[in-house]
Formats: C-alpha cells, sequence, structure tokens
C-alpha cells in the first residue's frame, strides 16, 4: 500500500453534490449531527459492517476520512483501506489525519461512478452520508461501479438518514417522511443492481439508518 495519497489531482467532474468548501468544518457538523456521538457512530458503523482483520475496505465519498480511520483501525496491518472523494480539500484532511493516527489509508481524489480499482478486489464497500449527494442516475451507476470491485460475496454498506426520524437536517431539508423512505428505495436500487440479502437496521445516534447487502455470486 502507499502512503502517499493522490489529494492534489484536479477536482473531477461529477453531478455529485462535492462538499469541497465545508471540509474544513465538516467534522464539526458530524459532531452536532450525532449530538456529540460522531466516533461511537464510526464504532457502530464498522460494527454492524462486521469488518473484520485483513479485509480490503473502500470507502466511497470518504470525506475527512474518520471512518475510513476506524476501518484501517480494524483491518490492522494484514488488511488495507482506501477511500476516494472528488473534493481535494476532503482528501488533503483525510491524509492529514490518517497520517496524525500513524495509520495507513490510500486516498485517491475520485468518483462512485469510475473507480480506480480492479474487478473483484474489495471485500466491503462503505457509503457513509454519501448516497443522498448523489442524483438518481448516478446512484444506480454508482451502485454497479460498487458491484465490480466487490469480490462475490462482498458487502456493500450504507450509512444514511433515516427519514422517519425527527432530526435537525432532516427537519431543514424538510425531508420528514411517515417511513424509512429513503433507505426503503436504496434497497430497491441495490436488489435491482447486483445485490442480494439486503438488510435495514436502526442506529443509536443522528437519526441514522445502516442498510448491508452482499453481491450476488
Ligand atoms: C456528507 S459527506 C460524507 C463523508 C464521510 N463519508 C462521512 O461519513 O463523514 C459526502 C461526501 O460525498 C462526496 N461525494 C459527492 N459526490 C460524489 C461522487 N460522485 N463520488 C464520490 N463521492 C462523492 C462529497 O464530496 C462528500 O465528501
Amino acid at each position: 500500500m502507499h502512503k502517499k495519497a493522490h489529494t492534489h489531482a484536479a477536482k473531477p467532474k461529477t453531478e455529485g453534490n462535492t462538499l469541497d468548501g465545508m471540509a474544513p468544518f465538516y467534522d464539526k457538523f458530524v459532531q452536532m449531527l450525532t449530538l456529540g456521538k460522531d466516533k461511537k457512530t464510526r464504532l457502530e458503523t464498522i460494527s454492524l459492517a462486521k469488518i473484520k482483520p485483513g479485509e480490503q475496505v473502500l470507502e466511497v465519498g470518504c470525506g475527512t476520512g474518520s471512518l475510513a480511520i476506524a476501518a484501517a483501525q480494524k483491518v490492522e496491518t494484514k488488511g488495507a483501506v482506501f477511500g476516494i472523494d472528488p473534493a481535494p480539500k476532503m482528501i488533503e484532511i483525510a491524509q492529514r489525519k490518517t497520517t496524525k493516527a500513524n495509520l495507513l489509508v490510500e486516498y485517491r481524489v475520485g468518483v462512485i461512478e469510475d473507480l480506480p480499482y480492479p474487478d473483484n478486489s474489495m471485500d466491503i464497500v462503505l457509503s457513509s452520508l454519501m448516497m443522498h449527494h448523489l442524483p438518481d442516475h448516478l446512484k444506480t451507476i454508482g451502485l454497479i461501479e460498487v458491484n465490480r470491485v466487490l469480490k462475490p460475496g462482498g458487502r456493500l454498506a450504507i450509512v444514511e438518514l433515516d427519514s422517519s426520524r425527527f432530526s435537525l437536517i432532516n427537519f431543514v431539508h424538510g425531508r420528514i417522511t411517515s417511513e424509512n423512505r429513503f433507505a426503503l428505495e436504496l434497497k430497491q436500487l441495490m436488489l435491482s443492481n447486483g445485490f442480494c440479502e439486503v438488510e435495514i437496521k436502526d442506529m443509536r445516534y443522528g437519526s441514522l439508518t445502516f442498510l448491508m447487502g452482499t453481491k450476488l455470486s
């Protein structure tokens, strides 16, 4: 694994909502969203995703790297963690935090719709608070790309906002619904694009929901 990140690449074109300008404040924002339980939320994600030592893990839309760092601690030196995000400032902060934690994550500036990884190479792909930043057609293209890079039987784990639970962010975006609609739509999209056994679970903090599915062998 290379220690140096590909952080100086130009910002790639995407119709996703890249959060480059928000990068310096992003960790504070997540602290607020989870009412100070951001670290516990990352650990809960790693636990629900059943990440094990030795696994090859990719986080798509890794932002400032908090979840990728938690994954790197879990896979230990036998495994490897990769992170991509189209926002160069996010990747710079992620690299800085990872180096400070004395861990290895191979970061790249990149997009879910064109993943720079070989077919069948990852045990698990993580997508945390990212899918709602994509227009619908990119969600489908992204899921097809994720499916391509996963090994047969590999997992896709998604953390998203649960629109059926009250939170400031859902309220501000006018996203409160009677059921966990976004997760249910994502589940259908996963089932239509090469995944099976998709499960949805509530998370403890931040009105978050967790989905996990397996690549059809
Ligand atoms: C809300 S942040 C989530 C960051 C991190 N995963 C977390 O859990 O804190 C969403 C991220 O998705 C990224 N993003 C937007 N469009 C994308 C795309 N087409 N491919 C990959 N990531 C994208 C944004 O730049 C941003 O960093």
